[in-house]
């Protein structure tokens, strides 16, 4: 094995303490004090591992190894370092230190690429505090505007840019990546899912990835005393919303095997216990692997959220950033297959339920995806947990793919 299983422990022990709830998971929002003390390690560890650093104009973290050949375009291996509220010590932040140990492997190896090796390390691909997806990939690839770094509020309004200047980020700096400056981009990613550990296979290549997107829904009602309001004179808004959530399963369960909705959030205002609710807001994250499901889904919330609309109740419903079902990238599919029988490890195609940095940058380079199991096949909980062992093999089998990639 060419991976040093202590120094990927020690990363993942080290930046799993940079968490805003300890003892209670993993709670790490984009810019916050937790963020600013994973990005000091990540930019540390780069350095030490000979890597020219820098930020770009949204704060996704880049450390460079120079090629060679000089202005050639760079292979990219890395993830996101945010996480969701309670997360785990490994989504995304295993896919960094990934990163950061094929760095100490070049380093340790004496190995100067032809092409550049770049690690990176991504910002707010949960959009826990922005509320939208994989932005910092999403800038990589140009789809973030000025306007947005204005617009783009979190719960509290403040802005992207507020937010990048209150920890000196530099929100002037260049974002978007030319395709012309990128080889290929591979992200290895615990699999979040159970079909890895079931068939005992410690590596997954990833061929497609879900489309999804998700909707604000807000139901405004009225506002009113629990105990002088007659039942029959209420427009409690957290009523409708209770309805209008029960009837989402069934949608996807009419609409097709793959497909998902899920309300992982809600609001009550004023939320006091002897108020009836005046306004409720929630989300309804919606996907499959079929680009006409997700779409006919979004319709029928659409039109089924309209149905509550009545005199005393008022509902809205916005769509946040749509990103379609994506395919991998052959090649690089083929490359990390033949790396992982190389090193006998056995393996299975997989599709992934879950959205990655890597359907983003598939629309700017060659962009590939390897699993590694989770215990229980559980994630987005404190008890989210991967082997060392599995990781390394993960390194092992990208170290191969890249010493290929950054010299052919
Ligand atoms: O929601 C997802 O699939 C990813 O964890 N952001
Ligand atoms: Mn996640
Ligand atoms: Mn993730």
């Amino acid at each position: 094995m060419f991976a040093s299983e202590n120094r990927i422990h020690h990363h993942i022990q080290e930046l799993s303490k940079f968490t805003e709830t300890p003892g209670e998971g993993v709670t790490r929002l984009t810019y916050s004090k937790e963020d600013m003390q994973a990005r000091q390690y990540i930019k540390e560890k780069m350095i030490e591992y000979g890597l020219q650093v820098h930020e770009d104009g949204i704060g996704n973290i880049f450390g460079k190894l120079e090629g060679s050949k000089k202005e050639a375009p760079s292979v990219l291996i890395g993830s996101h370092f945010d996480s969701v509220p309670h997360g785990g010590a490994y989504d995304g932040t295993a896919g960094v230190v990934v990163g950061l140990e094929i760095a100490a492997l070049f380093q340790e190896n004496n190995i100067a690429p032809q092409y550049p090796l770049e690690i990176i390390a991504m910002i707010e691909e949960e959009g826990t505090r922005f509320g939208d997806a994989m932005m910092g990939s999403r800038s990589i690839a140009g789809n973030i505007s000025d306007e947005d770094l204005d617009s783009i509020q979190d719960k509290q309004g403040v802005s992207i840019r507020e937010a990048m200047r209150e920890c000196h980020l530099d929100s002037s700096l260049p974002r978007k990546r030319d395709s012309d400056t990128l080889k290929a981009f591979i992200e290895m990613h615990i699999e979040q899912g159970p079909i890895l550990e079931s068939k005992q296979l410690p590596v997954g290549i990833v061929q497609s990835i879900v489309g999804l997107t998700q909707l604000d829904v807000v139901i405004k009602g009225q506002a009113g005393h629990a105990g002088t309001t007659p039942m029959h004179n209420r427009s409690d808004a957290l009523i409708t919303a209770s309805s209008i959530i029960t009837e989402l399963p069934d949608i996807a369960k009419k609409e097709s095997e793959d497909s998902v909705i899920t309300t992982g959030t809600l609001q009550v205002y004023p939320n006091g216990a002897n108020v009836i609710p005046g306004e409720v807001t929630f989300t309804v994250d919606i996907r499959s692997s079929q680009d006409q499901h997700v779409k006919n889904m979004i319709v029928e919330v659409k039109e089924l959220v309209k149905q509550f609309q009545r005199n005393g109740i008022q509902v809205d419903i916005k769509q946040k950033t749509y990103i379609k079902p994506k395919a991998l990238d052959p090649t690089i599919q083929q490359l990390l297959i033949d790396k992982s029988e190389k090193l006998n490890l056995e393996h299975c195609f997989m599709n992934s339920g879950a959205g990655h940095d890597a359907m983003v940058l598939s629309d700017i380079t060659k962009a590939g995806m390897i699993f590694i199991p989770s215990e229980n096949g559980l994630s987005h909980c404190p008890e989210e947990y991967s082997e060392t062992y599995d990781i390394a093999n993960s390194v092992d089998v990208i170290f191969e793919s890249v010493k290929e990639l950054t010299n052919e």
